[in-house]
């Protein structure tokens, strides 16, 4: 099975968590797109939802499959989200944001029920750090918010370097939000949850990719099949 096969796996299990009635987070990035996709099909079949996205790409795809959408102003509470991440550990703390939907992802997960992560097996680790961490800035005053970052990742312990994320031809990125992203390569994050505090104790930072106390299950396809992390109930 290729990589993408595998996505597709752990969306399909997925799929199987939503209940007609349900409001649904919809995630962002390539697993999540082929979970839209699923879901489509399952609303051509008269499934009844209503979905709230983490992105423009998603929103995009949702309304061009005819997905019932609505926003967190309509619709402020959700039963369950559903999205990819960049990394997971055993504790089902998360980096998510290489898709530069961060922001989104959290407001939306933060007012879900539930998170459940879709992965292929290869997003599993035992320590977090090794895929670089994206933090959400304003863009002004970018190079004291960027001083700041670093003196924070330093003083908790994760020191690495900092890149402005840009797209390929060069400019720089810009979120939905109309922010910046700062890469951070810590290359191993001993303790997340001291770093995510300084993280977010600096006023620059919008926010930032790890994802602790959010996902309640992880369902990781494999080679050799489905690993689930923590309760699908
Ligand atoms: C986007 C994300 C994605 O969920 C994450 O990057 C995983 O993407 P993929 O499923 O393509 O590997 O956090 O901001």
């Amino acid at each position: 099975m290729s990589p993408d096969d595998l996505k597709k796996l752990a969306a399909a299990r997925a799929l199987e968590l939503v209940t007609p009635g349900m409001r649904l987070g919809l995630g962002t990035g390539s697993t999540a797109k082929h979970f839209v996709d699923l879901l489509g099909a399952r609303v051509a079949e008269g499934l009844d939802v209503l979905c709230v996205s983490t992105s423009e790409v998603t929103e995009a795809q949702a309304r061009a499959l005819a997905i019932p959408m609505s926003t967190l102003d309509e619709t402020p509470e959700l039963d369950l989200t559903i999205d990819g991440a960049d990394e997971v550990d055993r504790a089902l703390r998360l980096i998510k944001g290489g898709g530069a939907a961060l922001l989104r992802e959290k407001i939306v997960a933060a007012a879900s029920a539930r998170m459940v992560v879709i992965a292929d097996e290869t997003k599993l680790v035992e320590r977090l750090g090794r895929f670089p961490l994206p933090i959400e800035v304003v863009p002004f005053g970018l190079e004291a918010t960027r001083r700041a970052v670093l003196a924070a990742m330093a003083n908790a312990g994760a020191p690495g370097e900092l890149v402005l994320r840009r797209r390929p031809d060069g400019s720089i990125l810009l979120t939905d939000g109309g922010h910046y992203i700062l890469d951070a390569h810590p290359g191993a994050i001993g303790d997340p949850e001291r770093l995510a505090v300084a993280l977010s104790a600096i006023p620059g930072v919008v926010e930032h990719g790890l994802f602790l106390g959010l996902a309640n299950a992880a369902i990781l396809a494999g080679k050799d099949g489905l690993i689930v992390l923590g309760s699908l109930d």
